[in-house]
Formats: C-alpha cells, sequence, structure tokens
C-alpha cells in the first residue's frame, strides 16, 4: 500500500492513543484493552485504513475487535476513521484532533473515556510482535483480508497464512475460533489452501466468486467491504474467501 508520510503523523498518533494497545499490553487481553472481562474477541491482521474493522465492529457490536498494522501512518488513517465514527471528533486543517467538545489536541493524549471509546483498539506493529504475547485460546476470530501475497521467490514465509503462522493463530483461537480469508489472489488462496492442508485445519466454506449471487445469501450479507475488496470489485476481479477452523485437539 503506497502512501506518503503523514503530517504531524506522530502527534496524531499520540491524541488517540487510548486507542491504542501497546506491546506489553497484549498478553492481558481483554481487561488491557478496557474491555468487560469475557468479552469474546476478534483480531484482524492487516487493517489497512480500516474500513473493515470499523464496519464489523458496529455491524455485530458484542466482540472486541483487535486491528494490527504495522504502518503507522496507515494504522493512523483507520484509528481516526474509527474515532470519527464514534462521534469522538475529527481531524483538523493543522493535524489537531477536535474533540466534540471543541478541543483542539495537538499531541496530547485524549484519555477518551472508556463508555465512549467503544469496541476497537489498534495494536501498530507486526503480526509478529502482536503473536508473540497474544494470549492462548482466547479469540474467536482472526481475519485476513488482502493479505500481501508475496510473490517472490524465497518470499513464501512472509506470507500471513504460511504454516507458521497458522501454528500462531491454532494457538490463540479458542474452542469455536475460526480463520476468515479474502483475497483477489489466485497464488495467495492457493498457497493458503496447501498450508492449511498441510497443518490439519479444517475448510469449513470456500468460494472462488465471494460476490457471485451463487453463494448463499448469508455470507453474501455478513460480509463486511474492504478498501481493496471495493477496489477490485470494481475492476470485475472476483474475490475468493474461506472460513478454515483448527485442527481439533490443539489446544
Ligand atoms: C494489501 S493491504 C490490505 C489492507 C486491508 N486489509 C484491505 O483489505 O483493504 C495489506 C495491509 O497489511 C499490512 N501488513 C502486511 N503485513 C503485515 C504484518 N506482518 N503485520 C501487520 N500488518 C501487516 C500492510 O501494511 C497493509 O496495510
Amino acid at each position: 500500500m503506497r502512501n506518503r508520510k503523514k503530517k504531524n503523523g506522530e502527534n496524531r498518533l499520540m491524541n488517540l492513543s487510548s486507542l491504542i494497545i501497546s506491546a506489553e499490553e497484549t498478553d492481558d487481553l481483554p481487561s488491557s484493552a478496557g474491555f468487560e472481562t469475557g468479552t469474546p474477541l476478534r483480531l484482524e491482521i492487516g487493517c489497512g485504513k480500516g474500513d473493515f474493522i470499523t464496519g464489523l465492529a458496529n455491524k455485530e457490536p458484542g466482540y472486541g475487535y483487535i486491528a494490527v498494522e504495522r504502518v503507522p501512518d496507515v494504522a493512523l488513517i483507520a484509528i481516526e476513521k474509527y474515532a470519527h465514527s464514534r462521534g469522538l471528533g475529527k481531524l483538523g486543517d493543522h493535524g489537531e484532533w477536535i474533540t466534540p467538545d471543541g478541543i483542539l489536541l495537538k499531541g496530547t493524549r485524549w484519555d477518551i473515556p472508556r463508555e465512549l471509546s467503544g469496541n476497537v483498539r489498534f495494536f501498530v506493529g507486526k503480526a509478529e510482535e502482536f503473536l508473540e504475547y497474544a494470549p492462548h485460546d482466547s479469540f474467536a476470530g482472526i481475519y485476513l483480508n488482502f493479505s500481501d501475497p508475496w510473490t517472490k521467490k524465497g518470499y513464501a514465509s512472509r506470507r500471513l497464512t504460511h504454516p507458521s503462522y497458522l501454528k500462531k493463530y491454532a494457538s490463540i483461537l479458542d474452542r469455536e475460533g475460526k480463520l476468515f480469508v479474502k483475497t483477489d489472489n489466485d497464488g495467495l488462496f492457493d498457497f493458503t489452501l496447501d498450508s492449511l492442508d498441510a497443518e490439519g485445519w479444517g475448510v469449513e466454506y470456500m468460494t472462488r466468486d465471494l460476490h457471485s449471487p451463487s453463494v448463499r445469501a448469508e455470507i453474501r450479507t455478513s460480509n463486511v467491504m474492504t478498501e481493496y475488496e471495493k477496489k477490485f470489485t470494481e475492476q470485475g476481479i472476483p474475490i475468493k474467501y474461506l472460513i478454515a477452523s483448527p485442527p481439533p485437539g490443539i489446544i
């Protein structure tokens, strides 16, 4: 994803940093995110500019959501989008955050009251850092949307559906937990199916054309579009989608 460095990016991240969880806090979810004990958790890795996480958290509010994005300036767009969608204010013309009370924040952390901050928190960093300490047996769903396909020879281990990642996902998913994968890329989709098979996962559902009328209505209506999905769908590229469960007995 090409993205010019954001002016005032660090200040803008600081303004809304109460929506961000740090690496040290990941092992104490959901409470470290300010969610009630027992809140079921969902994780998106590579959330990009945040359309999906904001849309899903609004559509299915009974979960606590963690969105991981490694590029700070991209995460910033997602965080500001989410905050704006929650009625927590808006970005001003000079990089300041304007709270609903009209307060202008310029690089000062705003301790957003828990009752206003909603059900999404962001982890600004690599998936690998998050997964290192993420709590075992604790996520109801993991979402990988249009993950980088890493097509160059020798880079397969960087794909987010490589067996090394699947092992981590199996460990942090709860007993009924599921992995949801969407991509435009046939090579990545085939690679994912092979990795799942090699690791003993069960594929519960798959389609190579998510938006086709032949796909079950409940699958199509529960779908939340991502930025990349909108772009590829407009170009007429079919979206590949699957739902998978980790091997039994791994927890
Ligand atoms: C191709 S974009 C897709 C963005 C969004 N999910 C969508 O569907 O529109 C992939 C995103 O994943 C992020 N990403 C890739 N590898 C990552 C990793 N290992 N950890 C965290 N984020 C990652 C990239 O920075 C980028 O924003």
